[in-house]
């Protein structure tokens, strides 16, 4: 007779079914786990799950003591702390709670300060991914916090997303990748609403223009490792590139805005981040230093 020595599946608990919790929940369903227990505040949103296998728990303090995982994803960090303190802090010590909700990193800073005041084991983690993918290999989510409850737990958080990724031990640092990611990402969408306005102007439409859009999409990876280069070495060479010759382009793309009626506030700030570093004396450095009037260092951003 063989023993059968394999660790009991983890109990999960997911709070708060919003789209995100819900699909969250979902995730675990589809692999088969342990079914987890649900709790929402508007209890109507658990009955679909229920439906699915989920358990649904009456009340808050039901649903953590089901779980050695307690999965929270609500609207944001004051909203869970706020939650979380309304049952004892014992009803959550000997578990572990992950909080999922998007914040900047000195909220997720509050929570694990807050958590851990209270004896309470939390990892701090932020979803870097839409609905639709949750429970795929694509999607990611990065945690920050003690590396070894990520461990503990990865066979579970990988059901959530295939790219579960710990980023470092400052709980405030998940929070922090996940907005600085989503800047990269907010001001290319943008960007490219501001040049297809400018290009519909004259008669060319928006997928037409994508595809042009794409080809420059594509110089990006190696450019940002480039200026990843130059700002962690704190040189910017100009031996390829110039701020002066960069702002010319910039002085195009604010001249084109403005003749096709477009805002030009977008092209507008970069040319006054390129005129500020031009003007301290450094029209001759590549792009990349146009970081140090960013943080101050030259220049002013206002001029
Ligand atoms: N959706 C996405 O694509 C996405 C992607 C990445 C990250 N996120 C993050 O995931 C988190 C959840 O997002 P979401 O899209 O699911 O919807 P959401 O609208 O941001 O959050 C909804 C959830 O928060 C609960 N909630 C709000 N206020 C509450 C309170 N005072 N007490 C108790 N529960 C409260 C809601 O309960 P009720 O149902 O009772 O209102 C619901 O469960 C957010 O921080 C969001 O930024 C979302």
């Amino acid at each position: 007779m063989t023993l059968d020595h394999a660790p009991a599946p983890t109990r999960t608990a997911v709070i708060g079914l919003g789209p995100m919790g819900t699909a969250l929940a979902r995730a675990l369903l589809a692999a088969g786990t342990t079914p987890p227990t649900v709790w929402n505040r508007t209890r109507s949103r658990t009955e679909a799950l229920a439906g699915e296998g989920a358990v649904p728990a009456t009340d808050l303090a039901e649903a953590l003591s089901s779980a050695d995982l307690v999965i929270t994803c609500l609207r944001d960090h004051e909203t869970t702390r706020a939650l979380l303190a309304t049952v004892p802090p014992e009803a959550l010590r000997g578990r572990t709670v992950v909080v999922l909700a998007s914040a900047t990193p000195d909220e997720a800073r509050t929570t694990h300060a807050w958590a851990t005041a209270h004896g309470i084991t939390v990892l701090l983690g932020a979803i870097m991914a839409p609905v639709p993918l949750i429970g795929t290999a694509e999607a990611q989510i990065l945690y920050a916090g003690d590396p070894g409850l990520v461990e503990q737990h990865r066979d579970v958080l990988e059901m959530l997303a295939g790219r579960t990724e710990h980023v470092g031990e400052n709980p405030g640092h998940a929070s922090l990748l996940d907005t600085a990611m989503l800047e990269v990402y907010f001001a290319g969408m943008t960007a490219f609403l501001h040049a297809a306005a400018m290009v519909a102007h004259e008669g060319i439409d928006a997928r037409t223009f994508a595809v042009h859009a794409r080809s420059v999409l594509e110089l990006l990876p190696v450019t940002v490792d480039g200026l990843a280069a130059d700002v962690d070495a704190g040189t910017h060479p100009g031996h390829e590139d110039t701020v002066t010759m960069e702002l010319a382009a910039l002085e195009h793309m604010v001249a084109t805005s403005e003749s096709t009626g477009v805002d030009p506030a977008l092209p507008e700030l970069m040319r006054r981040l390129a005129r500020s570093a031009v003007d301290a004396g450094h029209g001759g450095d590549s792009w990349s230093r146009v970081v140090d009037v960013l943080r101050g260092r030259i220049g002013s951003p206002a001029s």
